[in-house]
């Protein structure tokens, strides 16, 4: 589909950021944005990239109501003689689709998504930082616009996707976070949406995350909804345990998100010579291998996370540290690979670069 670029203004330029060190996450947002339209009956209409602008939405809009909507995450590098490059984007593409599909959303061509994207991305370059631990973070949004009350699938939709250069995720960087094991809240059960990128998974998860702020915690460890036993995900990361020579995460079950960086970590794992598993792990097993000294390292990983270093867990008011508390060797490892070849200084064995503009 032919991509219309409406006329940036100089006037709608945008002041650009002066201190890479204080971007923080997904503050700032660049001066154009990507959009496209379904509608019954036509399909994909009026693809273009125009200034960054508020919408105007009916407050019918069913978005607003019934929170049909998705949305996906990934980052632009620029690597240091100027190539701009994403990160496996398709697995985004083809990760939104399954989002689409579980929220009875059109399915948005791939050709559409990773098109909008990087002409977006090529006529935004100027925004990406250069600093280490920056990027530019890319937002595709699926929306349902059609203004109506009963509870169906929209015949209006809104695929957008905007732009927000960044630092960490976390405004204490690469140091370890203290995470606290849910067991009372849940966020997803077998059968509901906890696989899908989508809005309510998040907005349900806000008490328990709130409620652990209070207490000094950093992020939430969800426990599978059924038994209350079983490590599923934190909201924004896939958590992994390292032991002597294996690393073990949480089984895709279908409420937990298939991470793109969670896949990579996996396989970089191996290239690094542990084995891996992906299995149920029982919170009451893993707290005893903690205190046994048998887990060596814990850490997150997630396209806004990359690899968060995990210093304490706790779980029913008894806490332990991981290892000594600090960044472990193999984290620090998996970090320095994967932000290497993301940002082009090692080869892309892998084939996950796709370099644009
Ligand atoms: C991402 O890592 O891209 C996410 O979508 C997580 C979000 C909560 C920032």
């Amino acid at each position: 589909m032919e991509i219309r670029v409406v006329p940036l203004p100089e006037e709608r330029k945008k002041p650009k950021y002066n201190d890479e060190s204080q971007l923080g996450f997904g503050r700032l947002f660049t001066d154009r944005m990507f959009i496209a339209e379904w509608k019954a009956g036509q399909g994909w209409v009026d693809a273009r990239i125009e200034p960054y602008a508020p919408f105007v939405l009916d407050p019918a809009a069913l978005v607003f109501h019934y929170a049909q909507e998705i949305f996906e995450g990934l980052k632009a590098y620029k690597w240091p003689d100027g190539t701009v490059a994403l990160f496996r984007p398709e697995m985004n593409a083809r990760r939104f689709n399954l989002s689409a599909d579980r929220m009875c959303m059109p399915e948005v061509p791939e050709e559409l998504f990773l098109g909008g994207i990087e002409r977006l991305v090529a006529l935004e370059k100027d925004w990406i930082p250069t600093s280490e631990g920056t990027s530019l973070y890319i937002r595709p949004t699926l929306i349902a616009v059609e203004p109506v009350l009963g509870v169906k699938p929209s015949d209006h939709y809104y695929f957008y996707v905007i732009l927000s250069p960044v630092g960490a995720y976390y405004a204490s960087g690469f140091k370890p976070v203290n995470i606290l094991v849910e067991d009372r809240y849940v966020r997803a059960v077998p059968g509901g949406t906890g696989e899908a990128k989508t809005g309510g998974n998040y907005a349900s998860s806000l008490k328990a995350g709130l409620e652990a702020k209070k207490k000094g915690f950093d992020q939430v460890l969800w426990l599978d909804g059924v038994h209350r036993r079983y490590i599923e995900e934190v909201g924004a990361m896939n958590m992994f345990f390292a032991y002597e020579n294996t690393v073990v995460t949480a089984a895709l079950s279908g409420s937990i998100l298939n991470g793109v960086t969670r896949d990579s970590v996996l396989k970089l794992a191996v290239g690094l010579g542990y084995k891996v598993e992906e299995r149920p792990i029982d919170v009451n097993e893993l707290m005893a291998d903690i205190e046994a000294g048998k887990v060596k390292e814990a850490f997150g990983s997630g396209t806004a996370a990359v690899i968060t270093p995990v210093g304490t867990l706790c779980f029913r008011d008894v806490c332990h540290t991981v290892g000594d508390g600090g960044v472990g060797e193999l984290t620090q490892k998996l970090y320095d690979t994967l932000t290497a070849i993301q940002y082009g200084k090692l080869p892309d064995q892998f084939g996950w670069v796709k370099k644009i503009g």
